[in-house]
């Protein structure tokens, strides 16, 4: 059976004509449900300006078929500890299912052990989220834990799931795949 590519994308520097692009997209339930808190309710314009043009360690839009196509990095990094954590929001709908965060998160996690030389990479979702829990785990995540009813969505408590990937087992794994 032939397997269709996923679209091609380049992650470049957030700029200005992201932002109200972005605030779109986060003001669609269907692309915020899944998120933190604070997006469940409307999140003002300035406050999307600030975290997309603001002072960021890792943090790109990911541009694709000539679109803003959301955002993904590598946020709170423990220099000491040589840990980040991951995030993605692909807020474009159109691109969703056709591999684009399986791509976006394999990209991210090879540009923190190889560029940035981090040992762990650390990310969460809520478990309806199957999208994500899929390009973790296709990514070589391995599920750490649970936050029990760590969420309340559309009317009912989810848990969080941690997972984590290690540089080790991110080596092993390319290493692997030669
Ligand atoms: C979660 C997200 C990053 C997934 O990105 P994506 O580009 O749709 O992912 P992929 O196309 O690489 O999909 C990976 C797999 O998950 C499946 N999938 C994607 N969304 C799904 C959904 N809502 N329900 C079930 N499966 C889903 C895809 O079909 C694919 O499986 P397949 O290859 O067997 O068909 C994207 O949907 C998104 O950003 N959503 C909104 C914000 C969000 O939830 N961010 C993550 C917070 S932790």
């Amino acid at each position: 059976m032939a397997t269709i590519a996923p679209p091609i994308f380049v992650l470049r520097p957030p700029r200005e004509q992201d932002v109200p692009v972005y605030a779109a997209h986060l003001a669609d339930p269907e692309v915020s449900v899944w998120l933190e808190d604070r997006c469940q309710r409307p999140v003002p314009e300035a406050d999307v300006a600030a975290f997309l043009l603001g002072g960021a360690w890792c943090r790109w839009a990911i541009e694709c078929e000539g679109a803003f196509a959301g955002v993904t990095g590598l946020h709170y990094p423990d220099f000491s500890w040589g840990a980040a954590r991951f995030f993605i929001v692909i807020g474009d709908k159109r691109f969703w299912g056709r591999g684009l965060g399986g791509g976006a998160i394999k990209a991210v996690v090879s540009h923190g052990f190889m560029a940035l030389g981090l040992r762990k990479i650390t990310s969460d979702y809520l478990e309806p989220n199957h999208g994500s829990c899929t390009i973790h785990e296709r990514a070589g995540f391995t599920v750490e834990g649970r936050l029990r009813e760590d969420a309340w969505r559309q009317d009912r408590w989810v848990d969080r799931i941690l997972v984590s990937l290690l540089r080790d087992d991110y080596l092993a794994m390319t290493a692997a795949r030669r």
